[in-house]
């Protein structure tokens, strides 16, 4: 039989890019090949994010866009997989207008790919299997990383908050985490792989249970012991549970990265009230000092959604207001949209479209002058950057990232891929550096 060929469209989160690893490494393992375009695939995978409305407007897109193909060549296999297929509406929309899908699986149901791709290709005929919640924690999957140097590793699936706005708990399920023994194992495969940074990964790290009651900061503490791992880092964290204990941990462990994401979503404590965050605006700044104060250097980053139901303009100038006194590195900034299934679909006081660009544009002017007066701070200093391959920016430029995840575009006459490299800093830009390889 000729070799199959796949290709992968990932939207969304680093839960869906590590998902979409796993495919791949077990697509590779049934001697499959990945190609870069979609049309010269025989199978086309589209793992989709539903965390808002426009994601789950481009997964429609690209579906329609596979129709034709689909119709000039029945062999060609149409997989569709991740957080919307969790969605009974969605479900039952691709089946009314887009019958020709192949297969259909849930985000719990990733292990069992391989099978319904076989199934799929000797009964010729459509694969469905979603499971509503996830079961036993599946082990030992294979994955093909993106970079050679640096990999995502999940440490818990799911989330227990409920945080009014948002679709995960319902399409990740609950909380469940991984024994630290198993991620131990796999990070020491990795670094025995050519591996010097990984990423745990988790929608709410902090709230990590191992087994033999080992928390999260005991994991980093274990996991900082690894010899030839490089750098640790972590996402995301939910600020209510941010222990004294990770906060240390930033001060003992040296592969512990000096930075850290920690998602504000909004700076009105009314709003966060609304938004059932369990935090207020002055305990969210409080903590942000502390962590300042411990770990001198930190680079911070949130997310902040613009426009959740009922916010006033007094609202929106305490997110402004809170922006300007955390002083972020950076922020990712969302329109709230609504999404079916949430307490919050059903609040009143929906914002108009048009108050919330028109915030939305004056929260993007205060972050970005903050985050290049930020960068220009660093003119001038040495960075220890690990080099993640060629920049876009120019021939002999490759890219990279600081301790404090900047982004660093430098000049170097050697390809440096995959190592930790000293890069003098020579300009700042508003999402980036540049420099010098030392
Ligand atoms: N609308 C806008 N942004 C959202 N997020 C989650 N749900 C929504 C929504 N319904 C944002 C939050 C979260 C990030 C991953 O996505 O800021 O932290
Ligand atoms: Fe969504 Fe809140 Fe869970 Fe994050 S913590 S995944 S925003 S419910």
């Amino acid at each position: 039989m000729k070799e199959k060929t796949f290709h992968i469209t990932t939207f969304g989160c680093q839960m869906n890019e590590h998902d979409s690893e796993v495919m791949a490494g077990m697509l590779l393992e049934k001697g499959f090949t990945p190609v870069k375009e979609r049309k010269d695939a025989d199978v086309a995978i589209i793992n989709t994010c539903s965390v808002r409305d426009n994601a789950d407007k481009r997964f429609f897109g690209t579906l329609g866009q596979l129709k034709h193909r689909k119709k000039d060549d029945p062999n060609f296999l149409v997989c569709v997989c991740g957080c919307m297929m969790q969605q009974q509406h969605v479900i039952d929309t691709i089946k009314a207008r887009y019958p020709w899908v192949d297969i259909i699986f849930g985000t719990h149901n990733i292990h069992q790919f391989p099978e319904l791709i076989d199934n799929a290709l000797n009964e010729k005929k459509k694969q469905v299997e979603i499971w509503p919640d996830g079961g036993e924690i599946v082990e030992g999957l294979p994955a093909k990383r993106l970079f050679e140097s640096k990999a995502l590793v999940n440490i818990m699936f799911g989330c227990n908050n409920f945080c009014t706005y948002c679709i995960v708990p319902y399409t990740r399920g609950r909380e469940r985490s991984r024994k630290p023994s198993e991620i131990l194992r796999e990070v020491r495969e990795l670094v025995a792989d050519g591996v010097k940074e990984i990423m745990l990964l988790g929608q709410n790290v902090n709230s990590y249970k191992g087994a033999d009651g080992v928390d999260f900061a005991a994991l980093i503490y274990m996991l900082n012991e690894i010899e030839g791992l490089e750098r640790i880092r972590f996402m995301t964290s939910h600020p209510k549970d941010l222990s004294d204990k990770l906060i240390q941990a930033f001060v003992d462990c040296d592969k512990l990265c000096k930075n850290i994401h920690l998602p504000v979503q909004s700076g009105s404590s009314r709003i966060l009230k609304a938004m059932n965050r369990h935090y207020d605006k002055e305990q969210y700044l409080a903590l942000v000092e502390k962590l300042k104060t411990a770990v001198p250097g930190i680079t911070m980053s949130t997310d902040i959604i613009v426009g959740f139901p009922g916010e006033t303009e007094e609202d929106f100038a305490e997110t402004l207001d809170l922006v300007s006194k955390a002083r972020y590195d950076s922020a990712f900034t969302f329109l709230y949209s609504i999404r079916k299934g949430t307490p919050a679909e059903k609040y009143e006081d929906q914002i108009p479209e048009e108050v919330k660009h028109e915030r939305f544009n004056r929260l993007v002017e205060l972050m970005n002058g903050i985050s290049a007066e930020k960068n220009a701070a660093y003119v001038g200093t040495v960075q220890q950057v690990l080099v993640e391959g060629p920049s876009k920016t120019g021939s002999k430029t490759f890219a990279g990232r600081t301790d404090g995840f900047k982004l660093v575009n430098f000049r170097s006459e050697t390809d440096m891929t995959g190592k930790l490299v000293d890069v003098k800093i020579t300009k700042s830009n508003t999402f980036s550096l540049e420099g010098e390889i030392l």
